[in-house]
């Protein structure tokens, strides 16, 4: 078990700009859970920009909110939210989309896929950035995800090897970046 706030303060924000967010970005993290993605992409991103991060899950939303209001972060917007077939974000409104570690819910057989990547493409603006953790799924899975990722409109850009956050541990992992066309 890691220090968070040292994810927080430090990893988790080193991590994101190399992944490729930038300050001003609009990020809409896909099923935040506790926000391990969201606190350090909101200090990426910084206060004139706006992280919209959805979940299903309240618990997993209230500490989300206690750890913002404790680092003091204005620029996270929590949408409490089972997605079923639509994402309450405008047309082309996003700069970044995170989608980690969310294919345990969202596996290559399941319609609910397809309905995500179909409003992921209608929020993302063009160019927007497509940020994929995928983990959950199998060798065989991974490149059949990546082929039912592109099909949506998104160029595969590159693979990152680099130190994530996963279940509240560090470890080096793959992280696939895409880009609207
Ligand atoms: C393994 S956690 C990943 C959390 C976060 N993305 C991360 O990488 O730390 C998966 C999250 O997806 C959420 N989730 C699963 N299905 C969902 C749905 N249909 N709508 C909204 N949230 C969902 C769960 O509540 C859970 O918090």
């Amino acid at each position: 078990m890691i220090k968070m706030d040292k994810w927080a303060k430090e990893l988790g924000v080193k991590f994101l700009k190399e992944v490729g967010v930038k300050k001003g970005d609009i990020i809409f993290d896909c099923c935040c859970g506790e926000g391990n993605y969201t606190i350090p992409a909101a200090k990426v991103a910084s206060k004139n920009s706006m992280v919209y991060a959805m979940d299903m899950n309240k618990n997993k939303l209230d500490i989300l909110k206690k750890k913002s209001s404790l680092e003091n972060l204005k620029n996270i917007k929590i949408i409490e939210k089972e997605f079923v077939k639509v994402i309450p974000l405008p047309d082309e409104s996003i700069d970044v989309i995170l989608l980690y570690d969310i294919f345990w819910y969202f596996s290559i057989k399941d319609v609910k896929l397809l309905k995500l990547l179909g409003e992921v493409n209608r929020i993302s603006k063009d160019n927007s950035l497509i940020s994929v953790y995928p983990e959950h799924t199998d060798n065989t899975d991974k490149n059949k995800l990546k082929e039912i990722i592109k099909s949506y409109n998104f160029r595969f850009e590159n693979e990152i090897f680099n130190t994530l956050i996963h279940d509240n541990s560090l470890k080096k992992d793959y992280i696939w970046n895409f880009r609207k066309m």
